[in-house]
């Protein structure tokens, strides 16, 4: 026994004295290279500028060509493939004085090629396993076509489908969104961080911070909020992901209480570095230094350069003006040195870790990248992140799963869409080899029982196409119904004033009902929808999102029951728009809706509180039962744990998987805390009449909050648990937390 203590200490001594001597000697390196440096190569480092892609093929504008070899340009994104890459990091290695090799910067966001379901739709699976294999299938992809940074992952919470870039974060829970956000980073970076690994890729935790809280929804508008939520809500899943060991930061377009993200020295000083303990590179977004002048901080490039370096900015995304401008502002000396090189130092740190220094073409293999790219085991593991990530919000009489045989009418023009299926900002993806809903429904169930009709289209007014679809309709005995949004409905700069279906779709529904036949809605959308008439029309509805290179595969296997769906909404869905924003983790009211008055509370008189898809829903084809919840203790001491279990059991038919899901409520604190919070998750399997128990353990420091004084910790006193198959639907007992 002493023995193995001896040892295992002897191994933690000689692992740690081993991660110092190799950070020291990856400092002595950084060092090495920054002493030869001029202060204009300095700054070049600190330069990033986009590649184009042309109809020939992918071009760099001649004047960043020219910056890459005068040394003027460190750093280039939206170049991929490895003979482009390649090209241009010659230029870098063979015509710089002192060959500093370039970083290679790109969205690979759900996919490089390989494309997994967007965002929104990973965390619905609630499967950190598949998340994390995606991100990692994607890294693989991208490193062997050149590509050394992803621009990924948004860590943004928000709690208003209005937002286009609602599709690309993981919702609107702060734990559900920092366990995303910690397994994408391990999937980019690899678990054991060794960014030199070819099939990694350095990960960028973005938009820090707040980004996804715009004013009205509206993309890049102000963000208002108290320093409590951002701390309690906003910040943990950036924190989670730089806890993982995320190496880059992009930040947010918006201004935080008044301070734009890109020269909040707050922001980047003294929360990410000082208090987060970020050691990596700090990037801007898109030319978002220069607008600092749009945003009214700024008199001029100048002044937005220097306000951007000394917040903490190190390098400038295309805006041209560190170029322009760093040079005279050190001159000045209104930019010390010490904060260009320290700039530049964590510029050099991830070249080293990323192996460019030892090889600039680490990174360009032709042979790994035809070999790698959309491999079969990469389309496969996208199929099967597809079928988890799909929601049955509905299904009347178990009009669901569809029978093969079954005369299927399929109306709606995105069944026949392959483009909306692969979402926006999927990267290099394309629609080549990408069959659509309606193929993989007719390869399943034959075409003689699989006809198609369009019906409408997914934006406009005509309803020319109604009465073929009505008579199509006419001849089945189910009716598949595919409606949503286009895939650039959401995405950047893609809000909306109005969350409902789009155009005629929904009219449609409403004349195929007089038929009287099942209808099964697929919605295929970025963002939660108001859904209120759909759902009194539609026997069935799947939210399928946009599942990816083999979404049609998946939803088909889903549709026909050959996959038991699982999925769980990672965000509330409202009844209407004028609910936004409407989250389950909200706080009581002096008024709250469940007292008896029956006026004076708080409430709408013309929409219910409550939502239409709560968060954390999903119906099953199977049923499950859960135990009462039993405490191993119901006092929890400092420095001590209890363990909260219950037993679920498949009462159904069929094999199926449920998300079990535990939730917190501290009653009495000295401020106001959220009705229900998200503590803990398990994704099982169960076989029809078969259970098994889930057990949670539940510690005191998962009970703490920002108080007050704004001191981050606990308060003494009774809790309610919840333990439910979602946030709405519980099980409840309590337990009180002990001085
Ligand atoms: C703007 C977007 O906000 C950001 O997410 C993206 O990484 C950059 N453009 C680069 O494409």
């Amino acid at each position: 026994m002493k023995k193995t203590t001896l040892l295992v200490a002897f191994l933690l001594a000689t692992t740690s004295m081993h991660l110092i001597a190799q950070d020291q000697r990856l400092e002595q390196r950084v060092d090495s290279v920054l002493h030869l440096m001029t202060l204009q190569e300095k700054i070049g480092q600190l330069v990033l500028y986009t590649s184009d892609w042309a109809v020939t093929g992918p071009t760099l504008n001649e004047g960043y060509m020219n910056d890459i070899r005068n040394g003027n340009c460190g750093n280039i994104f939206n170049a991929h493939s490895v003979d482009y890459v390649r090209k241009l990091q010659k230029i870098a290695v063979n015509d710089t004085r002192l060959h500093i090799p370039l970083l290679f910067g790109y969205d690979v966001i759900h996919g490089y090629k390989t494309i997994f379901p967007i965002p929104l739709a990973e965390a619905a699976t609630w499967d950190l396993f598949q998340i994390q294999r995606a991100a990692h299938v994607a890294a693989s992809e991208a490193a062997a076509a050149g590509v050394n940074w992803t621009y990924a992952p948004m860590c943004d919470i928000t709690v208003d489908p209005r937002w286009g870039r609602v599709m690309e974060g993981a919702g609107e829970d702060p734990y559900l969104g920092s366990q995303v956000a910690a397994a994408r980073v391990h999937g980019f970076q690899g678990m054991n961080n060794n960014l030199a690994d070819t099939s990694t890729v350095l990960a960028c935790v973005k938009h820090f911070a707040g980004y996804g809280a715009p004013l009205g929804g509206r993309d890049y508008n102000s963000v208002d909020m108290s320093e409590r939520t951002f701390r309690d809500v906003y910040l943990p899943p950036y924190e989670a992901a730089i806890k993982a060991d995320a190496m880059s930061v992009m930040t947010a377009f918006n201004s935080l209480n008044d301070v734009p993200c890109t020269e909040n020295k707050w922001l980047l000083t003294d929360v990410l570095r000082n208090e987060l303990g970020f050691k990596g590179l700090v990037v801007s977004d898109y030319n978002a230094v220069e607008e600092l002048i749009n945003h009214g901080v700024a008199a001029n490039g100048k002044q937005a350069a220097e306000l951007a370096i000394n917040a903490g900015m190190d390098m400038d995304m295309q805006s041209t003006l560190y170029q322009k401008h760093l040079k005279q502002l050190v001159e000045e000396g209104k930019v010390s040195m010490a904060t260009i090189d320290e700039a530049v130092r964590r510029v050099l740190r991830v070249k080293f870790m990323l192996g460019l220094f030892d090889n600039p073409y680490l990174y360009c293999n032709n042979a790994r990248e035809k070999r790698v790219i959309e491999s079969p085991a990469n389309m496969k593991a996208a199929y099967e992140e597809a079928q988890r990530s799909l929601v049955l919000l509905k299904n009347k009489n178990n009009v669901l799963p569809l029978r093969k045989g079954e005369r299927l009418a399929v109306i709606g023009q995105l069944a026949t869409s392959s483009n909306d299926l692969l979402g926006a900002w999927r990267a290099d993806g394309d629609t080549i080899g990408v069959p659509s809903l309606f193929d993989e429904l007719r390869k399943y169930n034959g075409s003689k029982n699989t006809i198609y009709a369009e019906g409408c289209q997914k934006e406009g007014y005509s309803k020319k196409g109604f009465p073929a679809a009505i008579a199509a309709a006419q001849k089945a005995d189910k009716i598949v119904l595919v409606i949503g949004e286009d895939c650039n409905w959401t995405g950047e700069a893609a809000s909306r004033a109005n969350i409902k279906v789009p155009g005629v779709q929904t009219d449609l529904l409403a004349k195929l009902t007089a038929l009287h036949k099942p209808i099964v809605v697929v919605l295929m959308n970025g963002r939660p929808l108001d859904l209120s008439r759909e759902d009194t029309l539609a026997d069935a509805i799947l939210e399928t999102w946009y599942a990816g290179s083999r979404g049609g595969k998946a939803i088909t296997s889903v549709l026909f029951g050959e996959y038991n769906p699982s999925g769980k909404l990672p965000i509330t869905f409202p009844r209407c728009v004028g609910q936004i924003p409407l989250f389950y983790y909200e706080k009581n009211t002096g008024r709250p809706i469940y007292l008896p008055d029956p006026k004076y509370k708080s409430r709408y008189i013309d929409c219910p509180n409550t939502p239409l898809f709560p968060f954390g829903f999903g119906l099953s084809y199977t049923t499950f039962h859960f135990s009462d919840i039993t405490l191993s203790n119901n006092k929890l001491y400092p420095n001590d744990s209890i363990q909260a279990s219950v037993t679920v059991t498949n009462t159904g038919k069929r094999e199926g998987e449920e998300v079990v899901q535990l939730y917190i409520h501290d009653l009495v604190a000295d401020v106001v805390r959220p009705v229900k919070q998200l503590k803990g998750f398990h994704k099982i399997s169960l076989q029809p009449g078969e259970s098994k128990k889930v057990t949670f353990t539940l510690t005191p420091d998962m009970l703490a909050f920002y108080r007050l004084n704004m001191t981050y910790g606990t308060e003494p006193g009774k809790f309610d648990l919840f333990i439910g198959d979602s946030s709405d639907h519980v099980n409840q007992t309590s337990f009180t937390l002990e001085k």
